[in-house]
């Protein structure tokens, strides 16, 4: 049983289930993938519900993800998740895309089903139940600040804020022009959140910042050790929700500042979990997946 597989495992199940107890049935696709948590976490929730089967890595490089939806679609996967960097080219080696996969501009969760292969987000709704386990507040309720909204992770969490109807969205980045396409995209989404788009350095920032209830980082800012906090701290108030959708390491330099000034803070981890718990429910509707999931994740502190 290996790590990691590649496309090139997919060529019948006698490959990729040699030495394995289980059949393969569904994997998460990125590259790098080595390091992904998804794997125990899903098995741990297969294996709670008694399940047959086995959740593996796939890394997959770019311009493969038709090739390895086929692959697997033949072999009887049921669905697999999909990360960095293959988000968009899976929304478009589906068959249909969820409504809200689409305005989130991503797919993260594939089902293989019979007539069609299907994509869903998971990130944005995980993102909200997260704001909601670790806050206790609505995503709905809070005027929220993307910080590093140039990436991934960003664009989801800004556009489920709108898809949430909040009042107030901020998005901040390095590169202010990648926030054009991003703020024409929300604001469609919903006509009534104030929306303001600003670089680092824009006189703003900080009044902005403290005009908003929750702080969120989706930057990899703080990933690497001696990085800043992303954000001055002129920026934060100890009234603020900060989180951090980095987990490792479980306190950013943003979450220590923040717990310096006795803000509620919380990391990635929750949203690693819920946007997991949802994913696995689409692949199995009507499981409980979460509890399980979280003990699986118990060796990542929740920050
Ligand atoms: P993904 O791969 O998840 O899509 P990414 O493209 O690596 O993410 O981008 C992550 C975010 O981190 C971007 O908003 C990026 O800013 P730019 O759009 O300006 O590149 C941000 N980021 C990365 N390093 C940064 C740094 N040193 N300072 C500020 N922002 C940074």
């Amino acid at each position: 049983m290996k790590q990691v597989y590649t496309i090139g495992d997919l060529v019948s199940r006698e490959v990729h289930d040699a030495g394995a107890a289980k059949g393969a049935r569904l994997a998460v696709i990125g590259h790098p993938i080595a390091h992904s948590a998804s794997p125990p976490m899903h098995q741990a929730a297969l294996d709670a519900a008694g399940i047959d089967a086995r959740y593996i890595r796939l890394d997959i490089e770019p311009g493969q993800v038709g090739e390895a939806f086929a692959r697997m679609r033949a072999l009887g996967f049921i669905g697999c998740n999909v990360t960095v960097p293959h988000k968009l080219d899976a929304m478009a080696a589906c068959d249909e895309v969820h409504p809200d996969a689409q305005a989130l501009g991503a797919v993260n969760t594939i089902r293989f089903d019979e007539d069609a292969t299907r994509g869903f987000n998971t990130d944005g709704p995980g993102f909200a139940r997260a704001i909601e386990d670790d806050f206790h507040a609505p995503l709905a309720s809070l005027k929220v600040a993307v910080v590093g909204a140039g990436g991934g992770a960003g664009q989801a969490i800004a556009t489920q804020g709108c898809l949430s109807g909040i009042a107030k969205l901020v998005v901040v980045n390095r590169t202010v022009a990648k926030l054009g396409p991003l703020v024409a995209r929300v604001r469609l989404l919903s006509p009534q959140t104030e929306i303001v788009a600003l670089s680092f350095d824009d006189p703003s920032l900080a009044d902005h910042c403290l005009s908003c209830d929750l702080i969120v980082n989706t930057s990899s800012v703080g990933l690497k050790s001696g990085d800043p906090p992303i954000v001055p701290v002129a920026c934060l108030k100890k009234e603020h929700l900060v989180y951090d959708t980095i987990y490792q390491p479980a306190v950013t330099p943003l979450l220590a500042m923040a717990n310096t000034l006795g803000c509620r803070t919380a990391n990635g981890v929750s949203m690693l979990l819920n946007q997991g718990a949802l994913a696995f429910q689409l692949w199995f509707p009507g499981t409980t997946p979460l509890p399980t999931m979280r003990v699986a994740l118990g060796h990542l502190s929740r920050g």
